[in-house]
């Protein structure tokens, strides 16, 4: 068994058991950034597009992406954490909220990795409330298989299978968001 899947509390600073299979390495992970800046500037030309990253995951590709808009934009994050409801449901909150109004704005979320889509159904529907012109999805990494809410993805970077990823902001228990590749790890 690795230290990773031992550890049962803080993960400790070193994890030599842990092995990183690269899937996504630095110049593929920009080079597909570059594409979807380049699609995200064509279609919101003339319009009042506000990013909304979703913390903490998305904030290395949001911030990269964002250089790689040429459009007027504005970025700004909000926080949610899932919890255990019942043994059966999953709720969701909003534990850190956004500074910008975005009523009557085009509203572009940016996501790290879409898996069952709970997390984006609950939040597309909240900002929704808030009457924005628009909402549309941007996510890096997509993993359709698990999907169990139906969402709309207008933007999608690699689709990828069931593996466990870590890197350019993902986590496994908050480490190796720095990586600067996303790698696939057993836990
Ligand atoms: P969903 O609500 O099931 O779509 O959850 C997606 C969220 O789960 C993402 O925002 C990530 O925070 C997290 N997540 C899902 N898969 C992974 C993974 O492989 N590595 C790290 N985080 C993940
Ligand atoms: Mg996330």
């Amino acid at each position: 068994m690795s230290q990773a899947t031992a550890a049962a509390g803080p993960v400790p600073e070193a994890l030599p058991n842990i092995e990183f299979r690269v899937l996504l390495d630095s110049a593929t992970l920009l080079h597909r950034v570059r594409e979807l800046g380049t699609l995200i500037s064509r279609d919101y030309s003339g319009k009042d597009l506000v990013m909304v990253a979703i913390l903490k995951g998305a904030q290395i590709f949001a911030c990269d992406l964002l250089r790689e808009v040429s459009v007027p934009v504005v970025i700004d994050f909000i926080s949610i954490s899932r919890y255990k409801r019942s043994s059966e449901t999953t709720g969701v909150r909003i534990t850190r909220e956004l500074e910008i109004d975005i009523r009557g704005r085009d509203v572009l979320i940016i996501e790290d990795i879409v898996d069952t889509g709970l997390t984006l159904d609950f939040l597309t529907r909240r900002l929704k409330q808030r009457e924005p012109a628009s909402v549309a999805i941007c996510t890096l990494l997509d993993r359709p298989d698990l999907r169990l809410a139906e969402i709309p993805m207008r933007y999608v970077g690699f689709n990828v299978s069931e593996e466990f990823l870590v890197g350019y902001g993902l986590d496994y228990r908050e480490q190796y968001r720095n990586l600067p590749f996303i790698a696939a790890i057993e836990v």
